[in-house]
């Protein structure tokens, strides 16, 4: 039943009036599109800046056949979430880390950007026009995906003269289908996922693209994720297709260093944060692969997945089980702490939250 209680979503070009709650079936969220409401959309030219731009209703967009981002891959993305607090309003996290990460990408693929409060104003404008798909509390989230694409016209290689600026949403519950259930990933020796001075260190869809291949060799082999090694050395620790990785020995946590090869996560930001608030040693360095065989604990973390346990990764034909199949306790503190946060259940002495 549809709540009578109204809010409305007052935008740059739009007054929207918005449900309490979705007509939904909460119980089952995984990491599936969901058709909400509305989308938003602004246009810029190679040069210029991003119009103010609107919300529209849900649905396909038209592209030229001969658009940059559909021949070149001319394109990056983002992904925050917004979580619905107990008390009904709504927590952004962290989306001005998202604005500069998207700056950075533009940067790299020779696109024009947002400004930072042309981005958190958009995500609010979008999220607030679609607050009826918030979940309700302890039942998932809103992950909001921002594009930027090169949608003008080009044929012969080269920036394209315009750009779209597009935010949807949908609510999502866990990324793995193993739920928080312990993942198995599978180390991969042939397919890597980024190489020096290419563009691993940006949200660009290409990256994305190119691990589908070990990513689904991998699934058919019944693991849950490919984690990639460098490709000079084959020996130290990337990243897994969708998520950072970090590996606990001894009270230490380490995770593989920013060096142009892999994306700086915002979950992993705040990990490595939360972790050092809570007195552990976080180490960013080379993390080598020989590492992983005597590990205490294992977990990746993003935007999607959150913190999610790894149980077992298997590295040239050998597997590597992490606490008999069970939740790491560090593993399930760094959940915890940051869940709680995001959803407005601990105090948040960082300041990462926005609530609209
Ligand atoms: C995210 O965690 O937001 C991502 O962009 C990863 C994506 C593959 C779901």
């Amino acid at each position: 039943m549809v709540s009578k209680s109204r809010c409305e979503a007052v935008g740059a070009t739009s007054k929207i009036e918005v449900a309490e709650l979705a007509d939904f079936n909460w119980d089952n969220l995984g990491f599936e599109l969901v058709q909400t409401d509305y989308m938003y959309i602004a246009k810029c030219s190679q040069n210029g800046t991003f119009s103010e731009g609107e919300l529209q209703p849900f649905g396909p967009i038209e592209l030229n056949p001969s658009s940059a981002v559909l021949n070149y891959g001319q394109g990056i993305f983002e992904g925050l979430k917004a979580y619905r607090k107990d008390t009904g309003s709504i927590l952004l996290f962290r989306p001005e880390e998202n604005a500069l990460r998207i700056m950075m990408g533009a940067e790299r693929m020779c696109m024009p950007s947002p400004t930072v409060e042309q981005f958190v104003n958009a995500v609010k404008l979008t999220v607030l026009a679609n607050k009826r798909w918030v979940p309700p509390t302890g039942k998932g989230s809103l992950y909001i995906r921002p594009l930027l694409m090169g949608s003008g016209v080009v044929l012969g290689l080269a920036p394209a003269p315009e750009y779209t600026f597009l935010i949807f949403v949908s609510p999502v519950g866990n990324y793995f289908k193993e739920g928080l259930a312990p993942i198995n990933l599978i180390v991969e020796n042939d397919f890597h996922r980024a190489t020096p001075g290419g563009t691993g260190g940006i949200k660009t869809i290409g990256n994305y693209a190119s691990v589908l291949k070990a990513q689904s060799i991998a699934k058919a082999n019944g693991y849950s994720d490919v984690l990639y090694l460098d490709s000079v050395h084959k020996k130290y620790l990337e990243e897994v297709s969708s998520c950072n990785v970090f590996v606990l020995k001894d009270k230490v946590i380490s995770t593989p260093a920013i060096k142009g090869t892999i994306l700086p996560g915002i979950t992993r930001k705040s990990i490595i944060d939360v972790a050092r608030s809570q007195g552990f040693q976080v180490e960013e360095r080379l993390v080598s692969v020989d590492e992983l065989l005597d590990a205490d604990e294992v977990f990746c973390t993003g935007t999607a997945v959150v913190v999610s346990p790894v149980g077992s990764i298997t590295y040239l034909g050998k597997r590597v089980q992490y606490g008999n199949g069970g939740v790491g306790v560090v593993s399930q503190q760094l959940y915890s702490a940051l869940t709680s946060l995001q959803m407005g259940l601990s105090n948040d002495e960082m300041g990462w939250t926005v609530e609209l």
